[in-house]
């Protein structure tokens, strides 16, 4: 059910603010660049966030200089990045599996690999890989406790993850955000991974 855009558009329509929406970044995605940049991931580097909703992360991506693509297959999560942030972000209503949009050199994703139903894991780390260039960046944000409640999101232990990435990325950083929101603290981990080469 969660693999369809119906599924999300309908909690954007009922629910107006969905309880995911920050009304702003993560306070991570500093703590992402911060490596990233170490790494060698240039100020106007090509960078898309998948899942991105209303779209604070990318608009933060693009105010420090990224050249950014907001990407959502919620057509009601589009109009509303769209209306708060405008044209100056590349804005895509679609699937992240089948999107031939790309390749990009870096992915911000927040809240959209944990949203996925377990089962579409392996097949999500894939299109991550489809989606980067030779040795791109995948910088996530994850959950590894979702507090019991059933998903999305659905909580992945750190290991779990390494375990399902690692065919097609180098794991360079994986441990406890740092700067998570007061509301999100002590539950996420964030992961820094280069793709391998084919
Ligand atoms: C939990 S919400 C998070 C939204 C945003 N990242 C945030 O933190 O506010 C997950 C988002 O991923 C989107 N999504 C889920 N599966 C997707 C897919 N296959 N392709 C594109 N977007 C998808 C949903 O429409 C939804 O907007």
């Amino acid at each position: 059910m969660t693999a369809h855009p119906d599924y999300w558009n309908r909690i954007y329509e009922e629910e107006g603010r969905p309880g995911w929406d920050m009304a702003g970044a993560t306070p991570v995605l500093g703590e992402a660049l911060s490596l990233a940049s170490v790494l060698g991931l240039g100020p106007e580097a090509a960078i898309v966030v998948p899942g991105c909703g209303y779209g604070h992360d990318a608009a933060e991506l693009n105010a420090r200089g990224y050249a950014v693509t907001g990407l959502d297959f919620a057509p009601l999560a589009i109009q509303g990045a769209r209306a708060r942030y405008g044209d100056r972000i590349a804005w895509s209503q679609a699937d992240w599996f089948t999107t031939q949009l790309g390749p990009w050199e870096a992915i911000f994703d927040h809240t959209c690999f944990v949203a996925m139903d377990p089962a579409r894991r392996p097949a999500y780390v894939d299109a991550c890989a489809y989606h980067l260039n030779p040795h791109g960046l995948w910088l996530a944000v994850l959950f590894h406790d979702v507090q019991g409640r059933p998903g999305p999101p659905h909580a992945i232990p750190m290991e779990t993850c390494r375990a399902l990435v690692e065919p097609r990325f180098e794991v360079l950083h994986l441990a406890h955000a740092t700067t998570s929101h007061p509301r999100r603290a002590g539950r996420e981990f964030l992961m820094v991974a280069r793709r391998r080469q084919d």
